[in-house]
């Protein structure tokens, strides 16, 4: 797959048909809370606590994408991208989370999957990307069983709105993250802090995934597949000589990944962490009869978020967990957050899940860099550092791909500029920066360099 003519640089080239995509969140870019009949979501709600958002930041008018969505595809459309990963904000379909249809809110994404799919790009479509409608949370949220219950409802009606020319869903974005900073540290919305809460909360999303991948495979259009973002965080032990280590770093990737990619891989939920969970909150006892056979509904393709490793040691000290994380390595480069950049990682994480649920696609769903970088005097946003970032994750996708990893398609974190979440928008994670005041547009170098590579399939050597 290296390509070395006489008068050209050495290239790396990937299979024809590799999707070459961007990434985004409805409230994280999308803006227009209160437009055509949208319904509150925990973020708008949790936005406005005080002290929650880095700076008092909402994503009431994020990069205002839902009325610049038009300018926003023509932006993709000059990166040479062929693939784009969105979510559907459920507030604005189901403006009570159940019952009523907001036919507006679908006549909107309809308008948008028409105007990627004019510019030849494949949408795939996240059904839960954190915005969960308020009133569900009100009743309980995803501590109830009920919400999985509306969700596959959710998924049917967006199935039958939108499954004539979706192919690609993911059901659920990073269920490990929703438990642990939504309902474990209250980081992020609903702003919980329960341990049994939070376990609960990951069990009841696996099992909305289960539900709802059966609704989206029924009476939708042959080839359709439902799938799970999981964020996925390679392990390394702190001390790689030390059988302790090297058990809690094991244990630690039990309570990362393999909670989630075992059960619905049709394992169940792994004995080890199984055991971790029984002595820190008792009793699992919101597993039910017949929800692993659901949750086994399995992924039609492994969704990877990637941004980096997590490194343990054997700790046992006064948390719930015998180990500990350890801050990275020095020398190691970091990205402007301090996250470690480790990008054969994610050429290891690729051949790992290759090996361990053999036969299912991999897609990147996310991967990406928070890198401050802002227009210089001559406009431009020179941001060389996200360029290696992309050269470096792709050539370990690369690597894994001729190593027989099936991987379709990378999509980067972000597109543009946008909320992070409890950070607000200092962060910038776009390969398009995003004026805060204006709302104007530009495409950095790290942008055309991807541009480059997307157009020609393949990224220097
Ligand atoms: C994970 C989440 O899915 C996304 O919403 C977030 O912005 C990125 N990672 C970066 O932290």
């Amino acid at each position: 797959m290296t390509t070395d003519r006489p008068g050209h640089a050495a290239v790396l080239r990937f299979p024809p048909g590799f999707r070459w995509g961007t990434s985004t969140s409805a409230y994280q870019v999308e803006g227009a809370v209160d437009a055509d009949g949208r319904g509150e979501s925990i973020w708008d709600r949790f936005s406005r606590v005080p002290g929650a958002v880095d700076n008092g930041d909402t994503g009431d008018v994020a990069c205002d994408h839902y009325r610049r969505h038009h300018e926003d595809v023509a932006l993709m459309a000059r990166l040479n991208t062929n693939a784009h990963r969105f979510s559907l904000a459920w507030p604005r379909i189901l403006p009570d989370g159940r019952g009523r249809v907001e036919k507006r809110g679908l006549a909107h994404y309809d308008r948008f999957i028409d105007s990627l799919l004019e510019r030849g790009i494949e949408p795939l479509v996240t059904l839960y990307h954190w915005d969960l409608p308020q009133p569900l949370q009100d009743a309980g949220g995803w501590r109830i069983r009920d919400t999985a219950e509306h969700f596959a409802r959710y998924a049917a009606v967006c199935r039958d709105a939108f499954g004539d020319r979706v192919r690609d869903w993911v059901t659920v974005n990073e269920p490990w993250i929703v438990g642990l900073l939504g309902h474990q540290l209250g980081l992020h919305a609903p702003g919980e802090k329960d341990l049994k809460g939070s376990v609960t909360v990951m069990h009841h999303l696996l099992l909305a995934h289960g539900l709802a991948a059966a609704e989206l495979r029924t009476g939708a259009r042959a080839g359709t597949r439902a799938g799970i973002a999981y964020s996925l965080f390679p392990h390394t032990p702190d001390d790689a000589a030390d059988p302790a280590d090297r058990e809690a770093s094991r244990h630690s990737d039990g309570y990362v990944n393999r909670w989630f990619l075992d059960p619905v891989h049709g394992r169940g939920y792994p004995a080890d962490m199984r055991r971790h969970w029984e002595r820190a909150i008792g009793d699992l006892d919101f597993v039910r009869d017949g929800d692993l056979a659901t949750i086994a509904a399995g992924s039609d393709f492994i969704g990877v978020n990637y941004y980096t490793r997590r490194i343990v040691r054997a700790d046992h000290g006064d948390g719930p967990w015998p180990w500990k994380v350890v801050e990275g390595r020095p020398g190691v480069p970091r990205t402007d957050l301090g996250w470690e950049i480790v990008p054969g990682d994610l050429r290891e994480l690729l051949l790992r899940l290759h090996a361990d649920y053999p036969g299912v696609p991999l897609l990147v769903t996310e991967n990406g860099a928070i890198y401050r970088d802002e227009p210089a005097a001559d406009g431009a946003v020179h941001d060389e550092r996200r360029i290696d970032f992309l050269h470096g994750h792709l050539k370990a996708v690369h690597e894994a791909l001729a190593l027989g990893a099936p991987v379709e398609g990378y999509y980067h974190w972000s597109l543009m500029d946008n909320f992070e979440w409890a950070m607000g928008y200092w962060p910038r994670f776009g390969l398009v920066h995003v004026d805060r005041e204006t709302r104007r547009r530009t495409i950095k170098d790290s942008g055309h360099w991807y541009a480059r590579a997307a157009a020609e399939g393949a990224i220097p050597a």
